[in-house]
């Protein structure tokens, strides 16, 4: 029988490819999300979907009644950044409606919750690689809200919802938002390069990320669904590599044949909440589920790259 899943989030970028994949292993979606940052053009034709914010108590009664096997619960404010401009948006968007999912999936017995957590819950961590048990003290309201978000799952374990969260580390690809100066290292340092403009920094060259290419992330997520070995359990999803901006920065101008000692690159003072370097441990992932990643740096950004110079022939084109 066909499984049906609930990707909230799923007009989004890490949402949109993941509804893609569970569309082509067969499986029903029914994507909710409100567009603040999300497309309705990143939503397959063939998809439910229904416009509505999933921090209001109100959809929880347009949702469907039974049917949905799984909910993946991506829909968020993403910037560590932008959370400093309003808290209580955060707090709304982000907590609220993991509660109000929660609660829905308790009271309709759905037994499956996978969560779309991040790295930005352990802020300046002593030691690395970070493993999952350190202690988590975030720096950006962003963070905090994902690590309360990491609670009410335990909480809600014993409703009978058995959660997975996972921390994406920093997440990059096609199909990522090139216009948001505001998040993801990747896109916004590639967008400059793209426009063929100086790259801004904000912050330390000499910062570092464990940087992930999306179809990573998407075989991560889906390899955890019917694991019982990690119901109530956090995941650091990730490379296990740290990259320094520098670096990242080169291995963009090279995708795009530019000669990375001439380019021009601005730092400027870097975001409120800005982790300085952190890369992960991935021990627990390996050792759970026999999950490990398969894109180095390099190759992703090749492929990004070439699927930013092709939308932007596309576009130049249609012009
Ligand atoms: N991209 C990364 O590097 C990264 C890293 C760690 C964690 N994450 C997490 O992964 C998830 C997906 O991130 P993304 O990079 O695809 O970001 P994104 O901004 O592309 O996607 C988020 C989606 O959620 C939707 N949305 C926001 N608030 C909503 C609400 N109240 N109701 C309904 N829909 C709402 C947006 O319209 C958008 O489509 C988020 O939870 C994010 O925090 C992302």
């Amino acid at each position: 029988m066909k499984r049906k899943a609930l990707v909230t989030g799923g007009a989004g970028f890490i949402g949109s490819h993941l509804t893609r994949r569970l569309l082509k292993k067969g499986w029903d979606v029914l994507v909710v999300d409100n567009l603040t940052t999300g497309f309705k053009s990143n939503v397959p034709e063939d998809v439910e979907f229904l416009e509505a914010d999933v921090s209001n108590e109100k959809i929880l009664k347009e949702l469907p009644e039974n049917g949905v096997d799984v909910v993946f619960h991506l829909a968020a404010q993403t910037s560590g950044e932008i959370s400093f401009d309003n808290p209580a948006y955060d707090l709304k968007t982000n907590c609220l409606s993991t509660i109000l999912l929660l609660s829905w999936c308790a009271e309709k017995n759905i037994d499956r919750f996978i969560y779309a957590s991040s790295m930005s819950i352990y802020g300046d961590v002593e030691t690395l690689p970070v493993k999952e048990n350190v202690f988590p003290k975030p720096k950006s309201f962003y963070g905090i809200g994902k690590m309360a978000s990491e609670n009410y799952l335990r909480l809600y374990e014993s409703y009978g919802v058995n959660s997975t969260a996972l921390r994406y580390f920093n997440v990059y690809g096609p199909g990522q938002n090139m216009e948001n100066l505001r998040q993801g290292m990747v896109s916004i340092y590639m967008a400059y390069v793209s426009n063929n403009e100086p790259v801004i920094v904000k912050g330390s060259k000499d910062r570092f990320r464990d940087l992930i290419y999306i179809d990573d992330i998407i075989s991560a997520t889906l390899a955890v669904i019917d694991k019982p070995v990690t119901f109530g359990e956090s995941y650091n999803v990730a490379t296990g590599k740290k990259t320094h901006v520098h670096d990242l920065i080169n291995n963009i101008l090279e995708a795009f044949t530019y000669d990375p000692d001439a380019y021009p690159i601005n730092y400027v003072e870097g975001t409120p909440g800005d982790q300085f370097g952190i890369y992960a441990d991935i021990s627990k992932m390996e050792k759970h589920i026999g999950w490990r990643p398969k894109t180095e740096n390099k190759e992703g950004i090749k492929k990004m790259a070439n699927w930013v110079k092709n939308k932007d022939e596309q576009r130049l084109s249609a012009e």
